[in-house]
């Protein structure tokens, strides 16, 4: 599924990242209620709470980001997509790496459940080379190209089992924008506010660079949740990326 994320503003293309205690996520998400659009549950967070985290942040009108980055065989992985879409999540990921049959399952799975609930179908992302996956550790587990070159091989991988974008660094948002097209989701974590913390990211860039740089959304966790006001530092960042 490609969009038509131009029409929306920027600000409703930040995606806090919730990388916390249930608790906190909860708390957070009451204080961002109005203010961010999407939130991003992660796997520590849905394994200890399930779908009711999803239900809590869509009940409050968020749009839910479904980081469960699912690499199974093509059957499991359409149950799984259709399964998650079923929580009310909005966006999914699945690694590229697990081939185009694979991908294309997990679009299949997010569809039959879009059908049965009349909703409108889940956005479904492939991962492509994670950060921690440096040359030497790509080389470890066989892989002898570039991150880059991989990043782009699985790109077009993305590309051909029709699933609605990836999840890429800033520094590769306009590589894949080239190869994705116009209409294509780039989500960009690894996202910093001029002159914060980089805290573990390496190859960060601000959230206008990474806009400019092609991304269609971008996730941003710590510089948001552990700032000493949550919405004011969203509501900076949200000021930065006005157009
Ligand atoms: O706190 P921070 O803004 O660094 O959070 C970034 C989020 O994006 C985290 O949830 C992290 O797991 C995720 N992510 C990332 N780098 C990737 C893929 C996902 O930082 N390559």
């Amino acid at each position: 599924m490609l969009s038509d994320f131009s029409s929306t503003p920027k600000r409703d293309r930040i995606i806090v990242a919730l990388d916390c205690s249930a608790d906190r996520a909860r708390a957070l998400g009451d204080q961002l209620t109005g203010h961010a659009r999407w939130v991003k549950v992660g796997m520590t967070l849905f394994y200890a709470c399930g779908p009711e985290i999803v239900a809590y942040f869509k009940e409050r009108g968020f749009k839910v980001f479904l980081d469960l980055k699912l690499h199974d065989i093509p059957f499991q992985v359409k149950g799984a997509a259709a399964s998650a879409a079923r929580t009310g999540a909005d966006m999914l990921t699945m690694h590229a790496s697990g081939g185009e049959a694979m991908l294309a399952a997990g679009r299949e799975g997010a569809q039959e459940t879009a059908k049965e609930t009349g909703r409108d179908p889940l956005i479904t992302l492939g991962i492509t080379v994670l950060t921690s996956m440096d040359e030497p550790t790509l080389r470890s587990v066989g892989v002898e190209r570039t991150p880059r070159d991989q990043v782009a091989l699985l790109a077009g991988v993305a590309k051909e089992s029709g699933i609605s974008g990836v999840v890429a660094s800033p520094q590769e948002a306009s590589l894949l924008r080239d190869i994705l097209g116009p209409q294509a989701y780039i989500v960009t974590p690894g996202v910093r506010p001029a002159g914060s913390s980089a805290d573990d990211q390496s190859r960060i860039a601000t959230p206008a660079e990474a806009f400019d740089n092609g991304a269609s959304h971008i996730v941003v966790g710590r510089p948001i949740t552990q700032a000493p006001d949550p919405v004011a530092a969203f509501e900076n960042i949200a000021q930065s990326v006005r157009s």
